[in-house]
């Protein structure tokens, strides 16, 4: 097993290199293949992950969870309001007594800082579970789908299609390390941050790839292999649900859209999805779709990556 991945946080994609992407990726693919053969070796035996959450969560709970489990570890789910935290207790004191108990903690959170301050004070490696910013292992099992469905990753095209938010920061950043040509539409106002675009763009020169930002979905979606989308109000954002309806009613990824994009195009989205919103029933459920597929893979990616960050 590698070594330069094991103790490191991981918080963002632009810290780390397009062959530990590969890495890690690689290494979902045989954990993949071993299940399938009833194969499970116990990397983490005797070890203990916490995992804190202050937001809701089906797919990223259950698969660190189940991952923790056939990994040999033991796995605890903290709500953060039922932790210390939740009356006071700071993120840093909070960080420097779990790193005495746990091998890694895996944490979803609103503020991004707060993962930056748990990485700054705890000994064992950070994972981000999702924070307002990115979602790094979201992504990580995204491209291991796009692999598997349409071969190597370099030369792809990716349009992400609705909110520039977390899922479309890190999408940017992964995309442009892996050398895929990303192209992103989103309304006025809603475009990923700035920053982020930039970095990707740095990022996409040196993989000799693209990053186009676009107010126009069908400029997005032209002649695409991926299209990704994701719901329009972010956990956090529930206030705004109604006004970003409005706004991004034309962005939502239907079959005419889809037309658009190759014959063979595959259909992501991260889950959960506002049907009827950002993707139509017919799309969802309709032959592009791999958004299962795509939903396991997150088990085989968060067993790689607690195999190769606390192994
Ligand atoms: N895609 C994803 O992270 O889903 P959950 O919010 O259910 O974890
Ligand atoms: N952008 C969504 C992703 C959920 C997995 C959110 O932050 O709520």
């Amino acid at each position: 097993m590698a070594t330069k991945l094991k103790g490191r946080d991981l918080l963002c994609l632009k810290d780390f290199s397009k062959e530990e992407i590969l890495e890690i990726i690689s290494f979902g693919d045989k954990l993949k293949m071993d299940s399938m053969v009833g194969k499970q070796e116990h990397y983490l035996e005797g070890k203990s992950v916490a995992m804190i959450f202050q937001k809701a969560s089906t797919r990223t709970r259950v698969s660190f969870e189940v991952a923790a489990f056939e990994l040999g570890a033991h796995a605890l789910y903290l709500n953060a309001n039922d932790m210390q935290l939740h009356r006071g207790e700071t993120i840093s004191d909070t960080a420097h007594v779990l790193s005495r108990y746990v091998a890694g903690i895996v944490a979803r959170v609103f503020a991004h800082q707060d993962l930056v301050d748990l990485a700054a004070n705890s000994d064992s490696p950070i994972i981000n579970a999702l924070s307002d910013l990115s979602h790094p292992c979201q992504i990580l099992g995204d491209l291991m789908t796009i692999r598997e469905k349409k071969g190597p990753l370099k030369g792809l095209r990716l349009a992400y299609v609705g909110d520039g938010n977390n899922v479309a920061n890190s999408l940017l950043l992964g995309a442009a390390r892996v050398g895929m040509n990303i192209a992103i539409a989103s309304p006025k106002g809603f475009e990923p941050r700035e920053d982020i675009v930039k970095t990707a763009t740095e990022i996409a020169k040196q993989s000799d790839s693209s990053v186009l930002v676009t107010n126009d979905p069908l400029v997005s979606v032209q002649d695409v292999d991926v299209v990704y989308t994701d719901v329009w109000a972010s956990m956090g954002q529930e206030a705004e649900h109604e006004e970003r309806v409005k706004v991004m009613r034309p962005f939502s990824l239907t079959a005419d859209l889809m037309g658009h994009a190759k014959n063979d195009a595959i259909v992501l989205h991260c889950l959960p999805a506002h049907r009827g919103e950002e993707i139509t029933d017919e799309v969802m459920d309709g032959p592009q779709s791999v958004v299962f597929d795509q939903a396991e893979n997150r088990l085989h990616i968060q067993k790689a990556v607690l195999a190769l960050l606390l192994g």
